[in-house]
């Protein structure tokens, strides 16, 4: 029996790691999987909300780390999984993504010789003031097995030096949920509750440094969603982060009555939302996939991305800060000047079934 354990933090891991251990379970005889929950998200609505949702069990280890600084959150992740690997010895640890518990278990992983697994290995934005950018370089350099998401990630670990035979193309996680959850989507009461009709709002996330924690660029992104907001509801789940920067910089008495502010949203709620959305405005990297997958059109406002596939063959339009341009891209697509997309290669709700064989696998052949 080989043991496992894989490391959710922050609210986009949990959709990745809820099919992989879905998939494990056919595997009980050879695998003891584990979940370690590092608590760098922790509220409700950003964490427990989506283990009922995703049907994903009690996490198994809890490290409880909370909020800090980057190196106060890394460190303090660091340290108590350290001692979670010293008591348990695994003898594979998986880990997704490119947040700080990402870096920071693979890491303590790695410096007691032990096997790491990086899900939604490659992807590279190329803009390291990015703090995932770090995470990714970082957790890619030193794992033992990379799977990848889209063929761009291929392309980036080959000409980072990495050696082939470490390198598995197998889809994307993400895609795995939102294909295993699609009936109880269809049921989500979320449209009727909201009083919103399909097509008939703009959806929105914001949650990138680089986007709310500076005034003028929060200001900005507030005036063109008031600018919208007088023909068009808008829904607004608001991320902790920006919530907190909003009311620092006073911008929460400015923002229109026809945009619906609320706490984050469920998994099942917040896709239907995006399934019917007219468009969605976001910086998310998940959202960007899960909308190319749905054929739903999505702005992003940023300046690069990752996931260069769903600009290449989905519905993602990469459209940068300048919000003259934001405005340009939003009218356009409001007009009907859309893109026709395709869901990109292996995103077909398998690739979890890709990862554990290949994981069962190789911990078989090195047993
Ligand atoms: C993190 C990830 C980012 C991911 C995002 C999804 C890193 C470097 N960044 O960013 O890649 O897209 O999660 O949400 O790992 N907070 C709460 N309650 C929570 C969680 C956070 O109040 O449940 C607060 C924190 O205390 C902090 C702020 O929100 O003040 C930011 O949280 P943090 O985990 O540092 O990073 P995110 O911005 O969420």
């Amino acid at each position: 029996m080989k043991k496992i354990i894989s490391v959710v933090g922050a609210r986009p891991n949990f959709m990745k790691v809820a099919p992989i251990h879905r998939v494990f379970k056919e595997y009980e005889k050879d695998i003891h999987h584990l979940i370690c929950h590092t608590g760098q998200h922790y509220d409700e609505k950003m964490s427990k909300i989506f283990f009922e949702e995703l049907e994903l069990p009690k996490p198994d280890f809890y490290l409880g780390v909370g909020g800090g600084s980057h190196a106060v959150q890394t460190a303090a992740i660091m340290v108590e999984f350290e001692k979670i690997l010293m008591a348990e010895s695994p003898d594979l640890v998986i880990v997704v993504g490119d947040v700080n518990s990402t870096i920071a278990c693979t890491l303590v992983a790695k410096k007691m010789n032990i096997k790491v697994a990086h899900v939604e290995s490659g992807l590279r934005s190329f803009d390291r003031a990015m703090p995932e950018e770090i995470n990714r370089i970082l957790t890619d350099a030193i794992s033992d097995y990379l799977f990848i998401s889209e063929s761009s990630g291929v392309d980036n670990l080959l000409k980072e030096g990495v050696s082939k035979d470490k390198i598995f193309l197998v889809g994307n996680v993400m895609i795995d949920s939102l294909v295993n959850n699609a009936a109880k989507i269809a049921a989500s009461p979320i449209l009727g509750s909201m009083g919103l009709k399909t097509e008939g709002y703009i959806l929105t996330t914001l949650h990138r440094p680089s986007n709310v924690d500076e005034k003028d660029s929060l200001t900005r992104i507030v005036h063109i969603l008031n600018k919208y907001a007088e023909k068009h509801k808008i829904v607004f789940p608001v991320h902790p982060r920006t919530r907190s920067k909003m009311e620092t910089f006073g911008l929460s008495g400015e923002i229109s009555p026809n945009i619906l502010l609320c706490d984050p949203i469920g998994y099942t709620d917040f896709l239907s939302l995006m399934e019917h959305a007219a468009l969605i405005l976001t910086d998310s990297g998940g959202i960007q996939e899960e909308s190319t997958y749905l054929g739903v059109q999505c702005v992003t406002l940023r300046n690069n991305t990752e996931r260069p596939v769903t600009v290449e063959l989905g519905t993602n339009h990469l459209i940068g800060t300048d919000i003259g341009k934001v405005d340009q891209a939003m009218q356009a697509i409001l007009d009907g000047q859309v893109k026709k997309g395709t869901i990109p290669p292996l995103w077909d709700g398998k690739a979890a079934s890709r990862i554990c064989a290949q994981l069962t696998g190789l911990l078989k052949n090195r047993s």
